[in-house]
């Protein structure tokens, strides 16, 4: 298949109703509030909700898509349907208005990349905390909802000791609570005692995902993570600058994969548990991500720079980041039937000819 924006996105939204077509079954006629709406996970999440409705139009998933929204609702989200419903606020201050009932509730409103959450740090911690609280509030009271997925992070591992590489969801942790990153990683952690806590007591419906870097379409290209920054460059046919020595490693999920896992956690997770969801291979250096995405640019686009190493500006980029990190999946394709099947190459590529027609087509509204 030739990729360019629309086959990209036909094809993975058609990957994600195939692979969560149980759960999407069972959230059909329900309502869902999703926040973060306009964030990257949103993107895929709430379209790929949409395009469900098309198929089945007769047990419609009503979408709330809830954000600050600091600019314009971007035109994806601009559709006048009877399913989509837009509301701008602060999920810190949010009261539902009489008509908004949830059945299910997805809390992504946070901060997620480490450029932006080191700038505005307590704007990073009132959504993970106060945001959450309003939300737990909501269920306590109503008792309606039947199901919360909270967004945890990777990040509540800190820089994981070598010995608990790959990580398992046992793993307790070694995170700074004072430094840089730590309103980020601390308010997740805070997050999920707040959700087990709500969970227990007041026997509400509460499940966790602990995503490992998604990556893919509906990811700003201005977002500041290593994959929309080395695709920023190579869309100008500027060198791929490195910030690192190219020795940190990851794994990387595309975002079909990850949208999957969790949907499978907010409909088959237990109570009160928290899920990796991710990849466990392949584990790539900075500098191997940095070459593979160079050698598609090469193939697909005849892109003519190269790899440079440079320092940040930000003199926190890389304090406290983590060395290595990588899941251990085994809980989830156990319990959920969790299965991420997309390859790095595959993944990288669609990312690369979505961002270059998404530039190309001037669709700025949809990745910045
Ligand atoms: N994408 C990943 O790889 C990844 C990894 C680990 C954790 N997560 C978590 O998953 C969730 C979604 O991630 P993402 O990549 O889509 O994040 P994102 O930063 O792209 O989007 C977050 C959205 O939340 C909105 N927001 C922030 N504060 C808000 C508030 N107070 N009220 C209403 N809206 C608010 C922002 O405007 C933004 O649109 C986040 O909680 C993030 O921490 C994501």
């Amino acid at each position: 298949m030739v990729f360019n924006k629309t086959t990209v996105e036909k094809s993975d939204l058609d990957y994600i109703h195939k692979k969560a077509k149980q759960e999407f079954n069972i959230l059909s006629g329900n309502s869902v509030l999703f926040t973060g709406a306009n964030g990257f996970l949103g993107y895929y999440f709430i379209k790929s909700i949409l395009a469900w409705n098309n198929s089945n139009p007769k047990k419609k998933i009503i979408v709330y898509a809830l954000d600050l929204f600091p600019k314009n609702v971007p035109s994806w989200l601009s559709q006048k349907r009877d399913d989509l419903k837009i509301i701008k606020a602060d999920i810190t201050k949010y009261k539902p208005k009489s008509g908004e009932v949830f059945d299910y509730i997805i809390h992504a409103a946070s901060i997620a990349s480490p450029v932006f959450y080191r700038q505005f740090p307590v704007e990073t911690i009132y959504a993970n905390v106060l945001g959450l609280i309003n939300i737990l509030e909501y269920m306590r009271e109503k008792r309606q909802v039947k199901g919360l997925l909270f967004f945890s992070s990777s990040e509540i591992y800190g820089d994981p000791t070598a010995e608990n590489i790959p990580t398992p969801e046992t793993y307790r942790g070694n995170v700074s609570c004072t430094g840089p990153r730590a309103c980020y990683d601390e308010s997740k952690r805070f997050g999920e005692t707040l959700c087990v806590n709500f969970a227990r007591v007041y026997n509400l419906p509460i499940k966790i995902a602990r995503p490992f870097n998604n990556y893919g379409p509906g990811l700003k290209i201005t977002d500041g993570r290593v994959i929309s920054d080395f695709a920023n460059d190579i869309l100008q046919n500027k060198n791929i600058s490195l910030l690192s020595q190219g020795s940190p490693t990851r794994t990387f999920c595309y975002i079909t994969d990850a949208i999957i896992g969790y949907i499978k956690v907010l409909i088959r997770g237990k109570f009160a548990e928290s899920y990796n969801i991710g990849v466990e291979e392949p584990e790539i250096l900075m500098i191997e991500l940095a070459n593979k995405m160079r050698g598609i640019a090469i193939k697909q686009f005849g892109y003519s720079g190269k790899i440079i190493m440079k320092k940040s500006k930000d003199k926190n980029y890389l304090t406290d980041s983590p060395n290595r990190r990588c899941p251990q999946i085994i809980k989830a394709k156990k319990n959920l039937d969790y299965k991420p099947e997309v390859s790095i190459n595959e993944g990288l590529t669609k990312t690369l000819l979505w961002y270059k027609q998404s530039l190309s087509l001037r669709d700025k509204k949809n990745y910045k």
